[in-house]
């Protein structure tokens, strides 16, 4: 038997909305998705997706064209057709760290001035615990019909790059929920999903994001310390690492140390959870050496470079990789534009490639001083040093014997151990991983 179609709505057209959205109607449902951008409706309408993400275009492409999959301006239209309206804008950081409301509190007014039946207004955006209080509230206050309606909290859990996979297959789907009716709608739009589903209250569901994400970035900066000590006592984190997965306890993954975490998740909801909880009263001061840490690789890592370059003025680096991670365009708070600009403050030359960043580093003009290469090979000719920032398969399978013939100097610093030490040093480098003897 088939399952239910459902009629959502998903107001907010970014990536956390698109994904959700394209994979909703791959399910089955009738997905309306919303946003106040012409340029980008237009862009969508046309069949353009706006983003790098692995899998999306053809899922966006195949249900336009079954129909289940469409784009408006008009919240109200969208709200009066959908039993279920998904909030997906976005809640970016403040200079304190705090999270900024002001899009959430808008929709909520927005759905407010539109809403005159029964909806289950579901917030899918990653925000402080307490938010779906403010937003029944808002609702409340601003709806003129006195219309009946359920606020649910449904945090997104996918990480760019896989982000379709993530939704297809999620681990488990929380419903932060009060009501039953609500609680067996989101129910009927996760079955075909096939995941664990936890259903819990409305605040523990919205702080389960911040937590989970929280502690995902605590594994990284406890590798990463654990990683100095292998460095300063001549153990090798990448065994250490394994023997610590390999207890299910803990698990292997997010054991990677490397030059630190970044991208649009973890420095901002980190830097949120830290500021919700002071707000709270309940000082979280492990989440600050979490950031501590983090800061501290780059520094050590850069630090490593200057050692053998002693001065960095005019000397020419490679560095290949500028996005936060393999697999997605995204550049944004990536660990890797960081290193790139403190090599160009200390006035090295810096070569930079990368397979999918380089257009938006460029466009948003992240590294201005750097030149572009157009192939990891173009990036190496003469450069007396070679810096690995990101880990892109294809940088796997370079030819590093015609790497280490256009370098001037060949020492590598793979700020990502995504080679052998003991290969590298056969093929006559000079490498440098992170944590780890040779
Ligand atoms: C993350 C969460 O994984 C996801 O569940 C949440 O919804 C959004 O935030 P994302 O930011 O897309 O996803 O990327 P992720 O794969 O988690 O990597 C984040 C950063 O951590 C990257 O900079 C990555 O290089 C770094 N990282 C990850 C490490 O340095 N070591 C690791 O072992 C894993």
């Amino acid at each position: 038997m088939s399952n239910p179609s459902i009629k959502l709505s998903i107001i907010g057209s970014g990536y956390v909305g698109l994904v959700t959205g394209a994979c909703f109607a791959e399910v089955g449902h009738q997905v309306v998705c919303v946003d106040n951008d012409p340029r980008k409706l237009d862009a969508l309408r046309a069949g353009k997706i706006p983003i790098y993400e692995p899998g999306l275009e053809d899922l966006v492409h195949r249900n336009v064209a079954a129909g289940r999959l469409r784009f408006t301006g008009d919240i109200g239209e969208a709200v009066e057709n959908s039993q279920v309206v998904f909030i997906a804008v976005p809640t970016p950081p403040q200079p304190d760290g705090s999270v900024d409301l002001s899009f959430i509190e808008q929709v909520a007014r927005e759905i407010a001035g539109v809403l005159k039946d029964y909806r289950v207004i579901v917030d899918k955006s990653t925000v402080p615990v307490k938010t779906g209080e403010k937003v029944a509230d808002t609702i409340r206050r601003y709806n003129k019909h006195g219309a009946d309606f359920d606020v649910v909290s449904n945090p997104e859990f996918l990480r760019e790059g896989c982000a379709v996979g993530d939704l297809m297959n999620p681990d488990r789907i929380v419903i932060g929920a009060s009501g039953e009716r609500a609680v067996g709608l989101m129910q009927k739009i996760y079955e075909p999903f096939k995941a664990p589903v936890l259903v819990t209250d409305i605040n523990s569901a919205e702080l389960i994001k911040h937590a989970a994400n929280s502690f995902l970035a605590l594994k990284i900066s406890y590798i990463n310390a654990v990683a100095a000590v292998c460095e300063a006592s001549g153990a090798d984190v990448e065994m250490v690492a394994d023997g610590i997965g390999m207890d299910r306890r803990i698990g292997r993954n997010f054991l990677n140390a490397g030059i630190g975490y970044g991208g649009s998740c973890f420095p901002k909801d980190i830097a949120a959870f830290i500021a919700i909880c002071d707000d709270l009263g309940v000082p979280f001061d492990l989440l600050k050496e979490v950031q501590r840490i983090n800061r501290d690789v780059r520094a050590r890592f850069v630090k490593k470079v200057r050692e053998a370059l002693w001065v960095l003025r005019d000397k020419k680096i490679a560095v290949w990789g500028l996005t936060f991670k393999p697999d997605t365009d995204d550049v944004r708070s990536s660990v890797a534009i960081d290193v790139v600009n403190d090599l160009l403050g200390e006035g090295a030359k810096v070569r930079v490639y990368d397979p999918k960043g380089a257009e938006k580093a460029r466009e948003f003009k992240l590294i201005e001083g750097a030149d572009f290469a157009s192939s990891p090979l173009d990036a190496a000719k003469d450069a007396e040093a070679l810096i690995i920032a990101t880990e892109w398969e294809e940088f796997r399978n370079v030819d590093l014997g015609a790497v280490k013939a256009a370098m001037h100097t060949p020492l590598v610093f793979d700020g990502r151990n995504l080679f052998d030490p003991g290969t590298m040093e056969q093929m006559g480098f000079r490498y440098t991983g992170v944590g780890r003897t040779s």
